[in-house]
């Protein structure tokens, strides 16, 4: 039996709007990325591509300039405090933090990383017969281009791996700890034992940061060149 008395009860702001909305942003474009690559569109696939660099742009900036709960130092932790996470993982009881978890966040470094491959080694990838290619493939020879192909199919087996990961720990917090993580990532909003006070960033922030994600993706697709 869970004991009802610490479950958590204050509703509390938990995730901003630009996290939520790069998160979902993510699981569309990535997905549309990998049915245009599969079927052959080319066209979008570089496009959805694009979108996905622009979102980790804004993600990565957002993860220094955004509100308390997106911002790197608030959830990423050492190897003693990770660890002393994973020993809470067998017990039923969920403590809801005002963040990532400490396990959680690097799953979430993984991600990012395993994106920011995908989206480079596309940039520079060559197919067989050279018809296509990504806006950065001239600045590297045929064989290289082929390798960073390789490499680009080679990360997308990892990111499969690492997305199937994610969604199994939601099951299991769903499951298991009977926390629902995914109602926070669309509403924004959590229960806590306390109010946690998180600090909220601006709209104009999101606003400024989003116009440098969108210079980024688009100076990218066309090949770095004015
Ligand atoms: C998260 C973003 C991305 C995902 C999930 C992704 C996924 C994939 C997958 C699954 C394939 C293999 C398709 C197949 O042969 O069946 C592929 C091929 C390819 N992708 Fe991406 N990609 C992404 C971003 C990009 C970007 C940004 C570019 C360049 C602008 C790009 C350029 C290419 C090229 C040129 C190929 C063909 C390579 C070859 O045939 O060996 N991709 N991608
Ligand atoms: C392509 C698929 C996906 C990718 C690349 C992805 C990536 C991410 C990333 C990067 C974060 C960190 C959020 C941030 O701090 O900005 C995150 C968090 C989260 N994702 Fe996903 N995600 C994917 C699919 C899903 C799906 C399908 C679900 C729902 C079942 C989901 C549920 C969540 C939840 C609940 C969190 C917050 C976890 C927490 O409370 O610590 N994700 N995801």
């Amino acid at each position: 039996m869970r004991d009802s008395s610490s479950a958590p009860v204050v509703p509390a702001r938990l995730w901003d709007g630009p996290t939520r909305i790069v998160h979902w942003a993510l699981v569309a474009s990535i997905g549309f990325a990998w049915w245009a690559g599969e079927t052959g569109r080319m066209d979008w696939h570089r496009l959805a591509g694009y979108t996905v660099l622009g979102l980790i742009v804004f993600r990565l900036l957002w993860g220094f300039l955004g509100s308390g709960s997106a911002r790197f130092a608030s959830f990423v932790r050492g190897p003693r405090a990770t660890l002393a996470y994973v020993r809470t993982l067998p017990s039923r009881a969920h403590k809801a933090m005002p963040g990532h978890n400490p396990l959680g966040a690097w799953s979430v470094l993984a991600i990012l990383a395993a994106l920011i491959v995908q989206v480079v080694s596309g940039l520079f990838s060559v197919d067989i017969d050279g018809l296509e290619s990504g806006p950065l493939s001239d600045r590297v020879d045929f064989d290289t281009g082929r390798v960073f192909a390789k490499a680009h199919h080679l990360s997308f087996s990892a990111l499969q791996a690492l997305v199937v990961l994610h969604i199994a720990a939601v099951i299991f917090y769903a499951v298991y700890k009977r926390a629902d993580l995914v109602r926070p990532m669309v509403t924004g909003r959590g229960k806590f034992e306390t109010d946690p006070a998180l600090t909220f960033a601006p709209v104009w922030r999101a606003v400024l940061v989003a116009a440098a994600a969108v210079f980024v993706a688009w100076w990218t697709a066309k090949g770095l060149r004015v």
